[in-house]
């Protein structure tokens, strides 16, 4: 045999052991990942889980301006490891975790000097994969050391296996509150993550974890299944400008056997770093109310003048309310400066209060009554001026005591930055990291996506980032769908300030805007699309730590079915996702110290569900209290004109339990049930 054949032969030899190597399998096995690199030297990768395809050959790799990260790669070295380890977090849905996965690290070099190493963990709930670029080495032209990089490409694919039915918002780089749709996956031309799919018998969920100092993903459809990752573009047309050493996020892809499996997974935070926070004593989960859905309402104003809702008067209403209720916290909108230019020449201040909202009075009061204050800080999009300014407030901020704030980024960013490009993620971070330094925990409207950072910086506790409640105040509102979709789809990515828990269902609204004046009290009437009891059930439903009743204050004065929240405890402990469908139901059962809350929502069908209470501390008997439709509500006409039974009927209904139980959930049509359970001394 000629030494050319030889070599020929130990070279397939080489190939195809490397094949055999460049496998990973989750510890049970059920999930597997298969890396590759083509005679191109382009790594690829697929996955499989429990005997059927999931991603079909798919290829991997970024592009920058300077030198090549996409071609003529050769496996140097794999290295695995395995992890099974418990970690707890100061809040979440779960305050114990476990993660356990197997890792595979392929280490590649390409012609030009530049080195890859491939990251991939399998979990049992699915996989996770990132680049670790160094062309610190690369040669280049000049024979100069690289020492940065322009991203101008991303052409990470994810080829689906097979057609199905998925569940996306459409592809936007500058916001998320879009609806939902349903739609075939191979329908689907573009996306924003979490992309929510059911093939077959499994289901499946494309996102990102530990987004830092990068764009967020989208995909794009290329062909048939196959789709492409895109990336959030710097304005002028490139991607991102990174070290020549440098790490992208994870690219996530949960798999389940049920739809409530990928609400039950914990695989964006096992993929986040351990928290860097050293006292986290002063993130406290809570309950609050605020001054806010007037405004939308349009009946208060966030400028100063007659109907100026941030006041002294409205904040001392306010703080009394919650201290009598067992609400933590209480949010003020409109207190400060700046309000009268928002969407024009903006500038707010973050210091300067209104001459009628006595800042300084009010924390005090709120002190004494052990309320938190929140503050608001609505930007704007302005983010420069934001990053300007922000430390002065925060320490102000601090100095009163105060450690929640809501930010806002309604508006366009400037200098045409979009709010998901690297810039944006810069700065949602930058805010993030300077509030920590003055023990100050966020809540962001128009934010970046959640991808799992909560783990490593708990004061970044909550987000909007999809349509919430507001957005029944000025549109056609949200369906009983959006909320049955929302579960399986944003929320799967973090904790969202949906804003729960309107009571007063047939209501009248000016569509506001700011400093807007003309309500006269018969404006347009319209209506929340879902029953009161469904309203309840979203405080359970709709995680956030941060669990906001926005009605105002008067519609749950005197209502007997607010003494669900009353009960309620932001302060999760333990969480399960027991029954659902993506867009038709849900049941989701949590525990906060020895109190369990469950909460069930259906979509434009009624629906009986039937769930075991195994959930419950065996042994021990609760008074459950039901928050149920009433199923011989009356019909009436609705403000559209449609015949309904009236969604503001309810019935409330308390029996003993025990864990050896079972209950059936009856639900009407845009309805739902809330459930407390409580121990009986
Ligand atoms: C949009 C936010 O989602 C909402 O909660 C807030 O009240 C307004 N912007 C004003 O900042
Ligand atoms: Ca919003």
């Amino acid at each position: 045999m000629k030494i050319k054949h030889l070599f020929l032969l130990w070279a397939l030899f080489l190939m195809s052991g490397c094949a055999d190597d460049m496998s990973l399998k989750s510890p049970s096995g059920d999930i597997t990942v298969d890396f590759s690199v083509d005679m191109d030297g382009i790594p690829h990768y697929q996955v499989s889980a429990y005997g059927q395809d999931v991603i079909e050959e798919s290829s991997l790799g970024l592009e920058a301006a300077e030198t090549e990260l996409a071609y003529g790669f050769n496996v140097k070295k794999v290295t695995r490891s395995k992890v099974d380890q418990e970690w707890t977090q100061p809040w979440g849905e779960n305050k114990l975790m476990r993660d356990r996965h197997n890792e595979m690290a392929v280490l590649m070099e390409n012609d030009r000097g530049v080195s890859l190493t491939m990251r991939f963990r399998a979990f049992d709930d699915g996989i996770g994969y990132r680049y670790e670029y160094d062309a610190s080495a690369a040669d280049v032209q000049d024979g100069e050391a690289l020492d940065s990089l322009t991203i101008t490409g991303d052409n990470t694919y994810f080829t689906l296996a097979q057609d199905g039915t998925c569940w996306s918002i459409g592809s936007y780089f500058s916001g998320y509150e879009l609806p939902y749709r349903e739609q075939a996956i191979s329908a689907t031309e573009n996306a924003n993550t979490p992309f929510t799919f059911r093939m077959e018998d499994l289901y499946g969920s494309i996102h990102e974890a530990a987004l830092y100092d990068f764009p967020e993903m989208n995909i794009y459809r290329q062909d048939s299944l196959d789709f492409k990752s895109e990336l959030a573009p710097r304005p002028d047309g490139s991607l991102a400008r990174v070290g020549a050493r440098f790490t992208t996020p994870w690219r996530t892809l949960q798999i389940a056997k049920d739809a409530v499996g990928l609400i039950n997974s914990s695989l964006i935070l096992n993929l986040n770093e351990p928290c860097v926070l050293e006292d986290v004593s002063w993130i406290k989960p809570q309950k609050y109310v605020g001054v806010w859905w007037g405004m939308h309402l349009g009946t208060q104003v966030w400028t100063m003048g007659p109907r100026h809702g941030a006041t002294t008067e409205n904040a001392i209403r306010h703080i009394d309310f919650a201290a009598a209720n067992n609400i933590q916290g209480v949010l003020f909108e409109g207190w400060n400066k700046g309000w009268e230019n928002w969407g024009g020449s903006q500038h707010f201040d973050y210091c300067e209060p209104y001459e009628d909202f006595d800042l300084e009075r009010i924390a005090a009061y709120a002190a004494e009554k052990g309320v938190s204050l929140w503050m608001h800080n609505e930007t704007g999009g302005s983010i420069f001026e934001y990053e300007r300014e922000m430390e002065k407030a925060f320490a102000k901020y601090q100095s009163l005591g105060i450690h929640y704030l809501k930010t806002g980024y309604a508006g366009g960013m400037p200098n045409y930055i979009r709010h998901h490009s690297q810039r944006g993620v810069q700065h949602y971070q930058k805010v993030v990291e300077t509030a920590a330094e003055y023990e100050i925990a966020i809540d962001a409207h128009e934010p970046i996506k959640e991808t799992g950072i909560r783990r490593t910086w708990p004061n970044m506790m909550t987000r909007e980032g999809a349509r919430g409640m507001e957005w029944n105040a000025w549109s056609e509102g949200n369906s009983s769908e959006h909320l049955c979709v929302l579960p399986y789809t944003r929320l799967l990515s973090g904790p969202m300030d949906y804003t729960p828990g309107v009571f007063d269902i047939y209501y009248k609204t000016a569509c506001a805007t700011p400093g807007r004046e003309e309500w006269n009290g018969d404006n347009s009437q319209t209506y929340i699309k879902t029953t009161i009891a469904r309203q309840i059930a979203n405080w359970v439903l709709i995680y956030s730590p941060l669990q906001m009743a926005c009605d105002l204050i008067e519609n749950y004065e005197g209502h007997p079915a607010f003494q669900f929240f009353r009960d309620f405890d932001a302060d999760c402990d333990w969480s399960e996702a027991l029954a659902g469908e993506i867009g038709d139901y849900i049941v989701i059962a949590r525990r906060a110290g020895e109190k369990f809350f469950l909460g069930a929502g259906t979509d434009s069908e009624p629906r009986a569900v039937t769930v075991p209470l195994d959930f419950l501390e065996p042994g021990v008997t609760y008074e459950a209290v039901i928050y149920a439709d009433d199923l011989d509500a009356p019909v009436v006409t609705q403000p559209d004109g449609t015949k309904a039974p009236d969604k503001t009927c309810y019935r409330i209904e308390k029996i003993k339990v025990t864990s050896s139980d079972t209950l059936t959930i009856e639900m009407a049509a845009d309805g739902g049930q809330a459930v407390s359970f409580i121990p009986v001394e």
